[in-house]
């Protein structure tokens, strides 16, 4: 089912010449996950505020084009009760604290007394959230005093929180370390299993190889290429569009010079060299 669409959406910001996103047409479907991936300033987490109606709400400058959301113009939700249907993690951590608690576990209430949630719930909900996210240790602490990786965590717990039906990361693990980062990758698989939908802005393609369902390259503001995981990250073509490849489908094509499918995984690789072997 779609659940995003956005037609022929191009968008300038206030007084800059150039278009931050030029004529982009994209579906997003209710329950799958979305790789985007691109350069620096490519338009990623513009598109990002487009679909969660930041832009031109809050940023102004000339949208043109349609963005719907279950088939209702963007434009005509009311963004405050809009946010509780869209989380989004800011690329920077530092402005994702609301700067008004002041421990973790008041900061994770804080988006749920918000939108009204009874108190009975968030009693049930912040301790599960606060050990699903490992935040037992930090849960007294002034959300100031948090490194950037542990306030990418909080910040996520609190859009967990919400339970949004769609959840953006905008480089979600850029502060994290590898195994942080495992941990949020398999946090998003088990929102998907939950049924969410989910758009994740990530440099690290590998781990896109094995959580993604779809993947979203983005150049010079405009969609490059749009396709499944196992498509568009096993296509060297993506080089040239500021795309990398994960290193399992770059192994395949420059050392084995693969020639069928190319397989974007480990266990995919593993498969495929114990299927050559039997042959
Ligand atoms: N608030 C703003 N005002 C004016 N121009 C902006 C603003 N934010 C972004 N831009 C411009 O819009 C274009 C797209 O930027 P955007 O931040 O969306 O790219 P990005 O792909 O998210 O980049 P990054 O990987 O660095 O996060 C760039 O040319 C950028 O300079
Ligand atoms: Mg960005």
């Amino acid at each position: 089912m779609s659940l995003i669409e956005l037609k022929n959406v191009s968008y300038r910001y206030p007084l800059e010449a150039e278009l931050a996103i030029d004529g982009v047409s994209v579906t997003i479907e209710k329950g799958k996950v979305y790789g985007m991936i691109g350069n620096n300033q490519s338009g990623k987490t513009t598109l990002c505020n487009i679909i969660r109606g930041f832009i031109p709400e809050m940023f102004l400058g000339d949208l043109t084009g349609d963005v719907f959301y279950k088939g209702k113009s963007v434009a005509s939700y009311n963004i405050g009760a809009f946010a509780a249907e869209i989380g989004y993690s800011s690329q920077n951590p530092f402005t994702q604290i609301s700067g008004v608690k002041d421990t973790v576990e008041e900061e994770i209430a804080y988006g749920m007394e918000n939108i009204g949630i009874p108190l009975e719930r968030m009693n049930e909900t912040i301790p599960k959230l606060i050990e699903l996210f490992h935040l037992e240790e930090l849960k007294a602490k002034n959300p100031y005093e948090l490194s950037g990786g542990q306030k990418q965590r909080v910040a996520l717990a609190s859009i967990v929180a919400l339970d949004p039906e769609v959840i953006i990361l905008d480089e979600p693990t850029s502060q994290l370390d590898p195994q942080s980062t495992e941990e949020v990758f398999k946090i998003i698989s088990m929102l998907k299993k939950r049924g969410k939908t989910i758009i994740v802005v990530e440099h690290k393609v590998d781990l896109l190889a094995e959580f993604c369902d779809e993947i979203i390259l983005m150049e010079k503001g405009q969609i490059v290429e749009f396709g499944p995981a196992h498509k568009v990250l096993s296509d060297p073509r993506i080089l040239a569009h500021g795309g990398s490849l994960p290193q399992v489908s770059e192994f395949f094509i420059t050392h084995l010079h693969e020639k069928g499918a190319i397989p974007i995984t480990m266990s995919q690789a593993i498969k495929k060299l114990k299927g050559a072997e039997a042959t």
